[in-house]
């Protein structure tokens, strides 16, 4: 009886969190399972553990060379997404429902750097598809660019630091931005545009080891061999109207670096 009423208690709750817009089962911080530790057997003794030899302790697995292994190992954009999809360092994967690789054309002279894919994203599997993503292809077109364009010199290709959402929405850490940085270097080399678009902090931070994009954005720099150009996000024009003027003018830099 009682774990009838447990039953429908929990169920009333649940369809009462699904009313509040609840719409995914996710903790608000990413949890590495493979970190917690297992209790110990109550007949296997501590020195048991001590003195058992090196080689069945769990090694310690640097997610960063094996990033880059990984990373260099891949000879094609379709290795490149391989071997990022079979990659378990990242816990942000373990909380997304998609991996976010990019979208447009590779070969493009323009590519666009971004942070994370953000929930459509995620949903839809492609990056910049929500209100941010929106405004950014209105930018573009302002230049004479789309990401569906066929021809070279119109398209552009987009893609972000991270392939999957942070949840919640939250900044990338520092640590799950280096982890991946070999697989976004990988990406660049393999895609070959000419100009990179560093669109934030995340980009700047990730590819020139600097953020501060108030002072940085409009400036050309170098980035995996090739001119980058720092510019303010999409979502901090939607929310910072009068940052427009300064993104207008980094489109027209952007236009004539194109054209020269
Ligand atoms: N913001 C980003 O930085 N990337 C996306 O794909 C969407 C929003």
């Amino acid at each position: 009886m009682e774990s009838a009423n447990s039953y429908w208690a929990d169920r009333a709750l649940l369809e009462w969190q699904v009313e509040l817009g609840a719409d995914e089962a996710l903790e608000e911080l990413p949890v590495d399972r493979y970190a917690l530790q297992v209790p110990v057997e109550k007949s296997v003794e501590k020195q048991d553990i001590a003195a058992a030899p090196a080689a069945v302790k769990p090694a310690e697995v640097d997610a960063s060379f094996e990033a880059r292994r990984a990373a260099e190992a891949a000879g094609s954009l379709e290795d490149l997404a391989a071997a990022m999809t079979a990659f378990e360092h990242c816990e942000l994967k373990h909380g997304a429902k998609s991996f976010v690789f990019a979208d447009g054309q590779p070969g493009a002279r323009v590519m666009i750097i971004g942070e994370a894919p953000g929930r459509q994203e995620d949903v839809a599997g492609k990056p910049f598809v929500g209100q941010a993503g929106q405004l950014l292809d209105k930018m573009l077109a302002a230049i004479g660019l789309d990401r569906s364009a066929q021809a070279l010199e119109n398209a552009v290709y987009i893609t972000n630091v991270l392939p999957w959402r942070p949840p919640s929405n939250a900044t990338p850490t520092p640590e799950e931005n280096a982890m991946m940085l070999p697989f976004l270097e990988r990406h660049i080399t393999l895609a070959n545009p000419d100009f990179l678009v560093l669109m934030g902090n995340t980009p700047c931070q990730a590819l020139l080891g600097r953020a501060g994009i108030t002072r940085i954005r409009g400036q050309w720099v170098e980035a995996v061999g090739r001119p980058a150009l720092p510019m303010f996000h999409p979502a901090y024009l939607l929310r910072q109207g009068a940052a427009k003027r300064e993104a207008w003018a980094d489109l027209l830099h952007l236009k004539s670096k194109l054209r020269g």
